[in-house]
């Protein structure tokens, strides 16, 4: 499997199974929770839908609505420690547990989000 076959492989509905999982744990958590805007985690959601959408093979919602994803540049505004990151790789692993996307693609997803998370990091 390739990247761009991802979307194929879980389609729409993975995407959002899976975002929808790693929102829902959020709100709650002691690190993150703080971070994503209050009232706009609706939307944070759809932009990390759109993204991983489009960066896998499907439809580029993220670029057309949002332009180049700039992700280092559009993080600076939030204190993303090394602690942050592994709580956020954390909830991501358990989304991914829940959604059970086919090997491949599950192999492939947890490698980019624990590498793109890492170049996320920009606090001590
Ligand atoms: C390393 C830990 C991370 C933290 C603490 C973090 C935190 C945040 C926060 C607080 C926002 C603002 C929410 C909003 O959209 O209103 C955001 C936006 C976003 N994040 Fe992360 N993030 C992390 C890692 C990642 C990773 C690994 C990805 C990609 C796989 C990612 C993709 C995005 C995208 C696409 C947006 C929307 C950017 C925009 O269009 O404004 N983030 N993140």
């Amino acid at each position: 499997m390739e990247d761009h076959e991802i979307y194929a492989a879980v389609g729409e509905d993975g995407f959002r199974r899976l975002v929808s999982a790693f929102y829902r744990q959020v709100p709650t958590d002691d690190i993150l929770g703080p971070m994503y805007p209050p009232g706009d985690l609706a939307g944070a959601e759809q932009r990390l839908r759109d993204f991983l959408v489009g960066r896998f093979g499907g439809p580029p919602r993220y670029v057309e609505e949002r332009g180049h994803p700039r992700l280092r540049m559009r993080h600076m505004p939030f204190a993303v420690t090394a602690a942050a990151r592994d709580r956020w790789v954390e909830l991501m692993t358990r989304a991914l547990d829940d959604a059970r996307f086919p090997a491949g693609a599950d192999a492939l997803l947890r490698e980019f989000f624990a590498a793109v998370a890492t170049m996320m990091i920009n606090r001590e």
